[in-house]
């Protein structure tokens, strides 16, 4: 990138860049153990014991989908992605493959259907989670990470069990989850571990791990496509090439994701607490400043933040995710401007910017956004900007911030631009100026 252009096409009038902020959920049988959805990995249990502890006691009953949506409208996010079937194989739809579903629980209905219309009927896209892995299925072969992992029985039963039957099942409730529920914007398939080969017919291999080949991720992506032409699909199922968003998990990448030289569309996914699933005690959640700033890092970086709730059993957001939620809304309420729509800021606007300040960018616009993680006591100064605002002010309430006007205490320094801020940082959670930038500003290099 050597100018102060968008360089690539592919990302403009993208619904997905533009919403910048979705919601995560994991909802599952797991959930009532409330200590995280690897709870069957780490505690060894198999499916059957593992049924049999949970699977009748699943009574969701003050799930009220309206709600959830409410307050992810509320909390600013523009998507929803949940885990119809994470790991443990619990599915939270009427799955016509397979009885260990929602309705067979006392809860008796199908839970997935009247949450995508609850979050749809609020303009946010829907997207569902559902993980290749399967810890219920008796065909799926035992391995590292496999509650069974030490198990000898379960893993000489590995010859008898057959994948090819996993394999049909998974693509079909695939098929299932595209055709039964209307428009679905995005797939997070997860995932795929162990060495990039192809394991055969019954290689013992296949309990290393498992990928692309032995989720035949090609065949599985073309009929995604198919079934659903607009879907976006993340980078999970193994595939080298073909898929549309990298997701990185729990940790921000130092710059925009790159492949072959080019940027690509990518997404993080992170928690509030420590885990995905509910978790009754937990080890530290995250303040909102740490919310706040960690979606302002991605989009400065290009990127979108998935941010995570893990409901209680009973159906409910417990209460500190329900706090996080409200208060990054009402950050945004009066920040959106400077997340939806925006990206990284063009090479020669973001070299210079000091310590504590993050910038994103709005292209439609060409107004530049200055996080202030750090409130400077009288002017925030970035030298070579001089010439390149033409007006500021503060996002939360509109007020002007001088520009190129020094105060007394510290004068100008030729090439610098000056905007002089109140001397009291303002009671939001992260404050913002605003520039807009002058129309034939010279380009300045990083
Ligand atoms: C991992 C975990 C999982 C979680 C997911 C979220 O792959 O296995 O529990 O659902 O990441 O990105």
């Amino acid at each position: 990138m050597t100018d102060d252009r968008y360089t690539d096409d592919r990302y403009t009038d993208d619904w997905y860049r533009d919403a910048r902020f979705g919601l995560f959920i994991h909802w599952g049988l797991y959930s009532l153990g409330a200590r995280e959805e690897w709870l069957q990995h780490y505690e060894r249990l198999d499916a059957g014991a593992y049924a049999a502890r949970y699977f009748d006691r699943w009574d969701p009953d003050l799930y009220d989908p309206e709600r959830w949506a409410d307050a992810a409208a509320a909390a600013g996010m523009r998507y929803v992605v949940v885990t119809a079937k994470h790991h443990e194989g619990f599915c939270l739809w009427d799955s016509a493959l397979t009885d260990f579903s929602a309705p067979n629980t006392p809860a008796g209905r199908d839970l997935l259907a009247p949450m995508l219309e609850a979050f749809r009927a609020r303009g946010i896209r829907t997207g569902l989670y559902y993980s290749l892995i399967d810890w219920h299925h008796p065909d799926f072969m035992v391995d590292v990470f496999h509650p069974l992992r030490d198990d000898r029985d379960a893993l000489a039963a590995n010859a008898e069990r057959n994948w090819d039957a996993y394999r049909s099942y998974l693509h079909g409730q695939v098929r299932e989850l595209l055709t039964s529920y209307g428009r679905i914007d995005l797939l997070f398939a997860d995932f795929s571990y162990g060495r990039d080969v192809d394991h055969g017919p019954d290689s013992f291999d296949r309990l290393r791990g498992k990928n692309r080949f032995d989720w035949h991720s090609e065949e599985l992506l073309a009929m995604v496509r198919e079934l659903q032409p607009g879907i976006l699909v993340n980078d999970r199922m193994g595939l080298r090439n073909g898929y549309d968003i990298t997701t990185p998990e729990q940790s921000v990448p130092g710059a925009w994701p790159e492949r072959d030289g080019v940027r690509v569309r990518w997404e993080v996914c992170d928690t509030i607490g420590r885990g995905w699933g509910h978790r009754r005690e937990d080890p530290g959640y995250k303040t909102a400043l740490q919310l706040v700033t960690l979606l302002i890092d991605v989009v400065a970086k290009g990127g979108n933040l998935l941010l995570n709730v893990g409901p209680t059993a009973r159906g409910e957001f417990d209460p500190v995710s329900s706090t996080r939620l409200a208060e990054i809304g009402g950050w945004l309420r009066r920040h959106g401007r400077s997340i939806y729509g925006c990206t990284q800021a063009p090479d020669g606007l973001s070299g210079a910017l000091p310590p504590g300040v993050r910038a994103t960018w709005n292209p439609e616009s060409d107004r530049l956004y200055l996080h202030l993680t750090e409130w400077p006591p009288h002017a925030l100064r970035i030298a070579g900007w001089q010439r390149k605002v033409a007006y500021a002010q503060l996002l939360h309430d509109a007020s002007e911030v001088a520009v190129n006007e020094p105060a007394f205490v510290d004068g100008p320094v030729e090439g610098e631009l000056h905007l002089r801020l109140p001397v009291e940082r303002p009671d939001v959670v992260v404050p913002v100026v605003e520039l807009f930038l002058e129309p034939g500003r010279p380009a300045v290099r990083s």
